[in-house]
């Protein structure tokens, strides 16, 4: 079988909570476990992307030391797996450039991304006024950023969230431009075309409102659960989680949306089938659920919350992690870059 490069990334706005865990994260970890000598796997703290919205420079530093401590907690193996940040690398910036001068404006407007964007910023006492102060260009073109993360490294797999889905799409679409566009003189396509890697849990809803996804930016801190979190507080936050009054137990995403969550989760954590996680609750209570939906969450997050404890002010040794990966992502994707200069004539 061909060589896989698998590639994906997280922005450092906090603590990821656990739907980035159980959405994204945990695959990145079961990837690193199950590749094959000579897939080359790459995940990368993507702070470029951070500032498409307000950030704080001193909580944003912080941050991303978080992030890369949370990411080596839950198993990321530098060793193995090329971590870095973003920003250390260029090549990124410059070929997100070269690929924006190939992106059709219309593409863009299309992201579901933006469209909330942009749905949000109206003004709500006039349908057409929008406030320009909540948009910026980087926001409106973050979606060819993140193909030139991947197509930097001719990356082959891209394991990101259900909400992550239509931006593998433009960028295997970009991919394919800049292939046909400049491909001169028998020469093969620069560019394989990505493909989508889903996660066990597709989407982990919010706790406290279970018609949105579990997220950063809600202001309702109890509606989401952080790796950091600590075992009182996972009990607390669960015990909180709103469900609905029906007796018993069943899987009905469209109308249980809160018992469905739970189960969902559960079957996560415990590599389970929530079919088959769900037949040991119907004739029990929503109280049993979520005790055990407690003692899962528990049991998955106490290893990570432990060594992010453990390494989390080993500033030393995060910088040399980051160096190292830096170095590593640049070598990497040295040689792509080169040829794409060669190949729109630069
Ligand atoms: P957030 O949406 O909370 O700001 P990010 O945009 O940084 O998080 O997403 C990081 C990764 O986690 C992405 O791959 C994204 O698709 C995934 N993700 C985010 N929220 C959820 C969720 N509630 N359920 C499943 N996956 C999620
Ligand atoms: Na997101």
């Amino acid at each position: 079988s061909r060589r896989r490069v698998i590639f994906s990334g997280i922005q450092p706005t906090g603590i990821p909570h656990l739907g980035n865990y159980l959405g994204a994260l945990s695959n990145w970890v079961k990837l690193q476990t199950s590749a094959q000598r000579d897939d080359v796997l790459l995940f990368s703290i993507v702070g470029w992307h951070a500032l498409t919205l307000p950030q704080d420079p001193t909580r944003l530093q912080s941050s991303r030391e978080d992030m890369l401590a949370v990411l080596l907690a839950i198993g990321i193996d530098p060793t193995r797996s090329i971590l870095f940040h973003q920003d250390h690398n260029r090549h990124h910036t410059e070929l997100c450039w070269i690929l924006s001068c190939l992106t059709p404006m219309g593409k863009l407007r299309r992201m579901t991304t933006w469209k909330s964007r942009l749905a949000a910023s109206r003004n709500a006492s006039s349908e057409n006024d929008i406030d320009d102060s909540l948009l910026n260009a980087g926001l409106f073109s973050y979606p060819v950023l993140q193909a030139a993360d991947v197509l930097a490294y001719r990356a082959t797999h891209v394991p990101v969230g259900e909400d992550q889905r239509q931006h593998i799409e433009l960028t295997r679409d970009l991919a394919d431009i800049f292939n046909r566009t400049f491909s001169r003189h028998n020469q093969p396509p620069l560019f394989p075309l990505p493909e989508y890697v889903e996660a066990p849990s597709k989407r982990v809803l919010s706790l406290k409102d279970p018609s949105s996804k579990m997220s950063k930016s809600s202001p309702d801190a109890a509606s989401r659960i952080l790796l950091t979190d600590t075992s009182s507080q996972i009990k607390a936050k669960i015990r909180g989680a709103v469900t609905d009054s029906i007796p018993g137990i069943t899987y009905d995403p469209l109308s249980r949306p809160g018992t469905s969550n739970l189960l969902t989760i559960l079957a996560a954590c415990t590599d389970s089938d929530v079919v088959q996680v769900t037949k040991r609750y119907e004739n029990k209570g929503h109280g049993h659920l979520k005790s055990d939906v407690t003692d899962a969450v528990e049991e998955v997050l106490k290893g990570p919350r432990t060594e992010f404890e453990r390494i989390r002010h080993e500033k030393t040794f995060l910088e040399q992690i980051a160096q190292k990966g830096a170095l590593q992502a640049m070598e990497y994707s040295a040689a792509t870059i080169d040829q794409v200069r060669r190949r729109v004539g630069l």
